[in-house]
């Protein structure tokens, strides 16, 4: 029985989560949620906060969907540098978003937090932080996607720099070795890292991340031999070398901007588009949660929930430590 093991991991969890608080889930699989972070944390200090939220998501959505993978990609951006901090979206020569691997969240994902940020200092002045603001705009972007909607545990506070020097995201090819060991050193693990993965059944990428699968993998003049050969020629059709066109990381849901149980039988059929998503299928551990996601898309969809809240809950700020920024994009003058 290939899949046993996280088969019943997964149905642990799953178990846990529909009779339980989320708080206990966390303790079952080895992270706790930050002591001060609480549910309903805005409750008396801005009662309609994730509301105001939620609509406003929701409004911009609407125009364009492609806010939902940018949101949860920013949620990324943030939290694993330097904690969730809210210090990807502070401006300045060197911050974290003039990074290369950062350049597609500077202008709508930013924006929408920018007017969100806006409505909520009209009706209380000073009080929910940005780095809160993010992570539920991100859960409501996802549920809008067709993911989750899940508690999102507040009282964040904003950090006070953001330095371009910091960001060590892997960009392009990674070996999944790297990847893992990337989130492991956050506290996040290997079910945490193929479930976040399926956030790419939504949207686009460069050629340019995929052209050394279609032409030259590791140097050695050949295609990567992990793709199906009609997937490999439906791509280099759509990538010809050096082009400058864009792809749908998974072109049966990308289009749709929705989450969808096709990216986990694409990777187990060798038609994943990324590496790095075709990687998950050579993996023992990865390979199974990709069997059991691709056997159903509910127990997908509730990881997918934890696997937010354990990256919301990376190194996280509270009490006196930071501050609420007024204006997402800069520090507070003292
Ligand atoms: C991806 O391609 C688009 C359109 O060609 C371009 O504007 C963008 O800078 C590229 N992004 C990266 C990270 O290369
Ligand atoms: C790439 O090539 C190097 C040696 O040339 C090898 O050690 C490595 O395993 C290869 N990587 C993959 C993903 O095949
Ligand atoms: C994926 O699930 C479908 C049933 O929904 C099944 O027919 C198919 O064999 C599964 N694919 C793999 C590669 O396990
Ligand atoms: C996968 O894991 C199972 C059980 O843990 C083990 O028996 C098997 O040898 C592993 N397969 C590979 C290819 O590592």
């Amino acid at each position: 029985m290939r899949a046993s093991r996280w088969r019943l991991l997964l149905l642990a969890v799953l178990a846990l989560m529909s009779s339980c608080a989320m708080r206990r889930v966390e303790a079952a699989v080895g992270i706790q949620p930050p002591e001060k972070l609480q549910w309903h944390y805005y409750q008396n200090s801005c009662r309609d906060a994730e509301r105001y939220v939620r609509n406003q998501v929701e409004f911009y959505w609407k125009l364009d969907r492609s806010l939902a993978p940018k949101l949860i990609r920013m949620l990324y951006s943030d939290c694993f540098v330097t904690g969730c901090d809210a210090s990807i979206l502070l401006d300045g020569p060197y911050s974290e978003k003039t990074a290369p691997q950062n350049a597609g969240l500077l202008g709508f994902p930013m924006a929408v937090i920018d007017k969100i940020k806006q409505v909520l200092e009209q009706r209380c002045p000073g009080v929910v932080s940005c780095a809160d603001i993010l992570n539920f705009a991100a859960r409501d972007a996802a549920h809008l996607a067709g993911g989750p909607s899940y508690p999102v545990l507040a009282g964040r506070k904003d950090g006070m720099s953001s330095s371009a020097a910091l960001v060590d995201l892997p960009l392009g090819a990674v070996p999944w070795g790297s990847a893992l060991a990337y989130f492991e050193s956050r506290g996040l693990d290997v079910l945490d890292l193929t479930t976040l993965l399926g956030g790419h059944s939504m949207g686009k990428t460069n050629c340019s991340f995929i052209a050394d699968r279609l032409y030259n993998f590791n140097n050695t003049g050949k295609p990567d031999p992990s793709m199906d050969s009609s997937f490999l020629a439906q791509m280099r059709v759509q990538c010809p070398p050096n082009s400058k066109n864009q792809v749908y990381l998974d072109p049966d849901s990308g289009s749709s901007y929705s989450f969808s149980k096709s990216f986990y039988s694409r990777v187990l059929n060798h038609r994943a588009v990324l590496g790095i998503d075709q990687q998950i299928a050579a993996n023992n551990d990865s390979s199974q949660i990709a069997e059991e996601y691709n056997a159903s898309f509910e127990d997908f969809r509730k990881i997918f929930a934890l696997s937010m809240s354990r990256m919301g809950n990376i190194k996280v700020s509270t009490g006196n430590q930071g501050e609420i920024r007024k204006n997402c994009r800069v520090v507070n003058r003292k």
